[in-house]
């Protein structure tokens, strides 16, 4: 009997399977645009800190990440991958005793009752393993029975929503390999750029969340003592420094973790010795691992675009967002800082206002194609429209379609019905492509 002709653009990739020895990693790269799946047949394997079911198939699309074994495992790999190999060479270790030192502070924080356990902040250069450490750490506090607070300060990749928020989220589980911080209930506040060119905006949402956090830790015990984690984006140097050093004194950090960077360890470390504040701030270096895998632009840009897809559909595509049609008219578009007036255009001697935290109002056009709009949770317009800089957001539509003779824009919304609110904050960031 002939074989049936393979289907046109299928996957004839054969499964493959990794003996992992103890301590060893499986570091595995999977295309954006294509999928595979990791399946342990044997043994213990984990993904980021999050320990894998024995038998269950995970599904993976545009990934870069390493199944590392504590005890050794037979893990199989069916579909396309650009790279998959086994290595030896791994900073695990140092990232479970660093996982173990913070335990010790939760329990002594515990011990004293009001006293906040860790609060920790992860920074380094672009592509060290930042947002990997940062998912290690939660993941084993998770696993250990807490439930810190993960606040993502990386306006680039919006790990716990979209690009161009900061938010932050209680982590109550280990982190799912899968769907990462999506599952999670998360506080989030609209930025709207993808760098942290907005200064002034920036500094005055890591405020907000800074007293969020604190106001969560006073009412939540076991939350305070399982502390917070804070991941940064990868700008280390001049004001991305200052950034770092702002987030220090806000969120009161008492543990910087810097991977890979000797420099920033040193100028971190001599930033907060002399900054005279009582809080003592322990500054630890760790290794990157040799898996991290720069990411270029291009890649970015794809998982950028495929973030805000799967803030709708679901990252197993199985949300089902709706699209309706709303008038221009019943919304008051916003977007948050304007443009500083040139200095040639006023009066002699006057020098130009800040203006990064100023509400404008943005009359609509068919420049909101294919953005992405946060909802605010103010349910109608303020009568101060600054406020609404300090005003988290509830969600995000993406603008799929602008009708200018109608007046109208078809939007996805991740669920039916009304928004929830009348006020629209538009953001820089846009979806380059069709929703
Ligand atoms: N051990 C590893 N093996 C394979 N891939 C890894 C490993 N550790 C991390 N990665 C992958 O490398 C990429 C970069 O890591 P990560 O996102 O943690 O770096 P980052 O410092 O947060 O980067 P950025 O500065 O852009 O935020 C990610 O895609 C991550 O999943
Ligand atoms: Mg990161």
């Amino acid at each position: 009997m002939e074989a049936d002709p393979p289907v046109l653009g299928a996957d004839t990739t054969p499964p493959r399977s990794f003996t992992l020895n103890a301590q060893h990693e499986l570091r595995v790269e999977i295309d954006n645009e294509k999928r595979a799946t990791i399946t342990v047949l044997s043994g213990t394997a984990e993904i980021f800190g999050t320990e894998l079911a024995v038998d269950r198939a995970y599904t993976f699309s545009g990934a870069k990440l390493a199944v590392f074994s504590w005890h050794g495992a037979t893990v199989q790999i069916a579909g396309p991958t650009e790279v998959a190999y086994v290595s030896k060479e791994t900073p695990m270790t140092s990232y479970v005793n660093t996982h173990a030192a913070l335990e010790q502070l939760r329990i002594a924080a515990e011990r004293m009752g009001s006293q906040s356990g860790p609060r920790v902040l992860i920074a380094g250069a672009g592509d060290v393993g930042k947002s990997s450490l940062c998912k290690i750490l939660l993941s084993y506090a998770a696993r250990s029975g807490r439930r810190p607070l993960y606040v993502d300060l990386d306006v680039g990749q919006g790990s716990i929503s979209v690009p161009g928020v900061m938010a932050t989220a209680l982590v109550e589980k280990p982190v799912d390999v899968e769907e990462g911080f999506s599952n999670h209930i998360p506080l989030l506040y609209h930025f709207g750029h993808l760098s942290p060119d907005n200064h002034s905006l920036y500094k005055s949402i890591m405020g907000r969340i800074a007293t969020a956090v604190t106001r969560r830790c006073q009412s939540d015990a076991h939350t305070r003592h399982s502390g917070v984690i804070i991941n940064t984006c990868g700008w280390i140097e001049g004001p991305g420094f200052q950034f770092i050093m702002s987030a220090i004194d806000l969120f009161q950090v008492d543990v910087v973790l810097t991977i890979d960077s000797e420099r920033l360890h040193h100028d971190i470390a001599t930033a907060v010795n002399s900054s005279g504040t009582n809080n003592q701030v322990a500054v630890v270096s760790l290794p990157k691992s040799g898996g991290v895998v720069s990411r270029p632009q291009v890649f970015r840009r794809k998982t950028r675009n495929e973030r805000v897809k799967q803030y709708f559909y679901g990252i197993k595509n199985d949300l089902f967002p709706s699209r309706t049609t709303i008038k221009l008219n019943d919304f008051v578009f916003v977007r948050i800082g304007a443009p500083p007036v040139p200095a040639s255009c006023l009066p002699l001697g006057e020098t130009p206002a800040n203006n990064e935290l100023k509400v404008i109002t943005v009359t609509p056009s068919t420049d909101l194609l294919y953005t992405v709009l946060s909802v605010s949770a103010s349910p109608q317009v303020p009568s101060n429209l600054q406020s609404l800089v300090d005003t988290n957001v509830l969600g995000f539509v993406f603008v799929a379609a602008v009708n200018m003779d109608k007046k109208e824009l078809t939007i996805l919304a991740p669920s039916i019905g009304r928004l929830p609110s009348n006020v629209l904050i538009v953001s820089a960031v846009k979806c380059e492509m069709q929703l």
